[in-house]
């Protein structure tokens, strides 16, 4: 018998030891937690396909972040659900709109957690797309790019004079992040760091996040502006767009169906990396632990630990709160 002189298992064979030789350890300094937020006061309402995240009012919003900074989860991002939306998204760039509020209020009761705000229009339109809708040369119907930058802008511009610490766009309009800088710099907000959504592609997980945020286009689909799955090559030029438009940190979005393009944007760029978990790998997960298919809690800190073994900086998931629980409980135990 020829025995192997390499035995890995060696290695296996306590949690001491595995502790001591392992590559990648996930720390509830690498989560960021969406949160969303809506008009009114005592709201709390659950959303049906994603249990344990909530559509909150401000006054609400703001508990849950005063306990996610004790957990000592870093940050939160902040979606809004406003009670009118129109054609020119009013609410995303309005100085009283529900971000804007939600902005004012954390900054004044929990000054030690990052508020990160993304800046989109899809929440505020009333056909629920990212843009702004015309009719092009060809008669078609769709998201006009170039009039689309400058309500952006005034969109992050809004948010970061409300006191936003981060503004995230996630629109995937060519030019945004340039647009957002210029205007953020020319108002004084040179410090305000971007963390653009640069490989953004139309997938079918956001979908339980469209119900959360009310925002499913009313007609067509966001392939026009959301990269194709299928492409790599293409977020590599995307995020070497945004970098030089002046992105300080660059977001693959969904993450662990992109886990390769998580990686290979690590190892092309020196600038931090962000991955968003989205909605729909979060709600697959709980679906299955609901019906006892799975452990949610182990299955959750394997694909966040996943998310980072690929290279992310840092996690934008739904499970930031929970894991934060986990993780403490782990490192007591
Ligand atoms: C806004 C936006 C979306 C998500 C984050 N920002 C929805 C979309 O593009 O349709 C999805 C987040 C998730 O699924 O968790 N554009």
């Amino acid at each position: 018998m020829n025995f192997p002189s390499y035995r890995p298992r060696r290695l296996r064979k306590s949690e001491k030891l595995r502790s001591l030789v392992r590559e990648t350890s996930l720390e509830v300094n690498d989560l960021i937690m969406p949160l969303f937020a809506r008009p009114g006061k005592g709201i709390k309402n659950e959303v049906a396909s994603m249990k344990g995240n909530y559509q909150m009012s401000v006054d609400v919003l703001v508990k849950e972040v005063r306990e996610l900074e004790g957990l000592g989860v870093p940050g939160v991002i902040l979606f809004g659900i406003p009670d009118e939306k129109d054609q020119k998204a009013s609410g995303a760039y309005d100085e009283e709109g529900i971000v804007q509020q939600a902005i004012r209020a954390i900054k004044e009761e929990a000054k030690d957690i990052l508020v990160i705000t993304d800046v989109c229009l899809c929440e505020y339109t009333d056909h629920g797309h990212c843009g702004h809708v015309m009719q092009d040369r060809t008669g078609r119907w769709d998201v006009d790019n170039d009039t689309t930058l400058e309500l952006l802008a005034k969109t992050a511009l809004s948010h970061a004079t409300a006191g936003a610490d981060i503004v995230a766009p996630s629109d995937m309009m060519d030019g945004r992040v340039g647009a957002i800088r210029g205007v953020l710099d020319e108002a004084g907000f040179q410090d305000i760091p971007i963390m653009s959504y640069a490989a953004k592609y139309a997938s079918a997980f956001y979908s339980p996040f469209r119900e959360a945020a009310e925002s499913p286009p009313k007609f067509g689909d966001r392939r026009t502006y959301q990269m194709d799955p299928p492409n790599a090559r293409e977020a590599l030029r995307e995020a070497a767009m945004d970098i030089q438009e002046g992105a300080d940190i660059v977001m693959v979005k969904p993450a662990l169906p992109y886990l390769d393009i998580i990686k290979t944007i690590k190892e092309t760029f020196d600038c931090p990396v962000a991955a968003y978990n989205v909605s729909g790998e979060y709600s697959m997960v709980k679906a299955a632990a609901e019906l006892g298919w799975m452990d949610e809690k182990q299955v959750a800190l394997e694909i966040l630990t996943s998310i980072k073994r690929a290279g992310a900086d840092i996690i934008l998931t739904y499970w930031a709160k929970q894991a934060a629980k986990w993780l403490r409980e782990s490192s007591k135990a």
